[in-house]
């Protein structure tokens, strides 16, 4: 399973690339804004050239030639760089365009089966299902991905299922075990899926012996 951060905060990326824990980034129009760098294009490019590898990169255009002018100039702006569409009915479109093209879609804001079949045939490389915001409306977020995961392996379809919005270590380790290509999470859930009790107890025992080994 890869682990994409879900953030634009350069020094948050480098922290857990330095854990070999950072296979790709996804950012997203909020996230840019909590970044705060108006030079949203440079900011991108430095993303890419830190992580060697995917980056995605939101459309803000609405429309489906406004998207795909915005989608091909970000795609410009390194090898790395996936562009992100939003799952409406004029995204599709410029899903299908741009994947026409070989340029790579990650297609956000999915929150059903029957959207994640139709990116896949629009020919995204990647689905994002967005597991948190459905769990905020007490909907079972997981259902969804367990859903995308088996309608994706019936028909073997090439799309990568990328599960978005996670929000605890839980989540990660429920889309690991339903086969998930991607999740794309927080850098404070990677924090978090280091940590046991257990670890921390034993290693202070471990210590504890030690120092009283060396008469300490
Ligand atoms: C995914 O690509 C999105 O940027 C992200 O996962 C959204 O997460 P949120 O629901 O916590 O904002």
């Amino acid at each position: 399973m890869k682990f994409f951060i879900d953030t634009a905060d350069i020094d948050a990326i480098a922290e857990i690339k330095a854990m070999g824990m950072c296979d790709g980034v996804t950012t997203n129009p909020s996230l840019m804004a909590k970044a705060g760098r108006q030079d949203t294009d440079a900011l991108l490019r430095e993303i890419c050239d830190l992580v060697e590898g995917p980056v995605s990169g939101e459309v803000v255009a609405t429309e489906a030639a406004e998207m795909i002018e915005e989608g091909k100039r970000l795609a410009k702006i390194s090898e790395h760089m996936v562009v992100k569409i939003p799952t409406t009915y004029e995204g599709l479109k410029a899903i299908a365009a741009l994947s026409r093209e070989e340029i790579p879609v990650n297609a956000t804001l999915v929150f059903s089966p029957s959207q994640a079949l139709l990116v896949a045939k629009a020919g995204a490389a990647y689905c994002s299902p967005f597991v948190g915001r459905l769990d905020d409306i007490s909907h079972d977020g997981m259902d969804l991905i367990e859903q995308v995961v088996t309608i994706y392996t019936n028909y073997d379809l090439d799309t990568e299922v990328l599960v978005a919005s996670i929000r605890h270590p839980g989540h990660v380790v429920e889309a690991a075990l339903m086969g998930a290509d991607v999740g794309t999470m927080p850098p404070k859930v990677i924090q978090q899926l280091v940590q046991h009790p257990l670890t921390d107890r034993g290693l202070a025992a471990f210590l504890a012996d030690w120092d009283r080994l060396q008469g300490r």
